[in-house]
């Protein structure tokens, strides 16, 4: 009796001690958050190495001085990779015209690596898009299966944009959104510039032909189905409606109500629309704050 009153008072207090440590354990294991990416590496692409199917460039088409917007979009394309694709993200602007901008332009780009900068000035119907595309077969150190050119308010959530190229043609191709809005033949007009996409040997053409050197002011994204119309380029066509569209409400019959299949959501242009498009999508739902 005596001993095992004994055997109680000694085996007690560690049994309370271990359970104890036991629910800290527990605690601290469901409170951990999702353990995040290597901030070194900010597309996580890198975690399929040489096991993708096709690389993809997005050029996001901004302004230098809009600092916010990229730091923002860094976060939204950080946190996106898709096992099919390759796909890096860079931001693109013309030449830099403020002292500032070359101080903290270089640590953007010795932080990321994720931009560059065109021998242009900023402008709207003067050629931005033409000197992108053909800068760059020069200016980037690689090539890419496909290219895209996109605004900076538009949300593409990259693994529907991979599985979406999966089954179509690595050449010859122009991969968008026609316009008009209520067209369904992208053999007619253009994609339009929320987000449109070619592949490199189109992007090669664009830089050596004379027929877009020569057709440079105007409207930009209509300019670039003028200039494959006139080089009979192209042959692969691909309208990705209703995935990519305009956000509800913001551009007539461009525009519908968000869907689980998005591509690309275009015209976010204030915090209440981002919010929304977020939390549709649930991009931030393995971390409820
Ligand atoms: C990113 O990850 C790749 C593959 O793991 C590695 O080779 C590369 O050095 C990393 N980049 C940085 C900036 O850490
Ligand atoms: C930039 O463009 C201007 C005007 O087209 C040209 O004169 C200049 O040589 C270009 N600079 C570079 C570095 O290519
Ligand atoms: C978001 O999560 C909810 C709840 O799990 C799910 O019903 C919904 O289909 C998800 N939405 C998308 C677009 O994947």
């Amino acid at each position: 009796m005596k001993r095992n009153k004994w055997l109680i008072l000694v085996t007690l207090p560690s049994l309370i001690l271990s359970l104890l440590l036991f629910i800290i354990f527990i605690n601290v294991q469901v409170l951990k958050p999702p353990s995040p990416p290597n901030p070194r590496n900010s597309s996580k692409s890198t975690m399929y190495p040489n096991q993708t199917q096709f690389s993809l460039m997005i050029g996001i088409l901004t302004r230098a001085d809009n600092y916010d917007r990229r730091h923002f979009l860094r976060l939204v394309y950080g946190i996106q990779s898709s096992p099919l694709a390759t796909i890096h993200v860079k931001f693109v602007f013309c030449s830099l015209t403020k002292p500032e901008q070359r101080a903290l332009i270089a640590l953007e780009i010795l932080r990321f690596e994720d931009i560059l900068i065109l021998n242009c000035t900023e402008n709207m119907n003067s050629g931005k898009t033409y000197t992108y595309f053909s800068s760059l077969p020069h200016i980037l150190t690689r090539k890419y299966d496909y290219v895209m050119k996109a605004d900076d308010d538009v949300f593409i959530r990259l693994e529907p944009l991979a599985s979406s190229l999966k089954a179509l043609p690595r050449v010859d191709l122009y991969y968008g959104f026609v316009i008009p809005c209520a067209s369904m033949n992208p053999f007619v007009e253009y994609m339009s510039g929320m987000g449109f996409l070619l592949s490199w040997d189109v992007v090669e053409w664009i830089g050596s032909s004379e027929i877009p050197r020569e057709n440079v002011f105007g409207p930009e994204d209509k300019l670039v189905g003028k200039w494959l119309k006139m080089g009979n380029k192209a042959k692969n066509r691909f309208s990705n409606k209703p995935a990519i569209y305009d956000y509800p409400g913001t551009n007539g019959k461009c525009s519908h109500e968000l869907i689980p299949e998005t591509v690309a959501v275009h015209r976010l242009k204030r915090w209440d629309q981002w919010l929304h498009v977020l939390e549709f999508f649930n991009v931030t739902k393995g971390l409820k704050l």
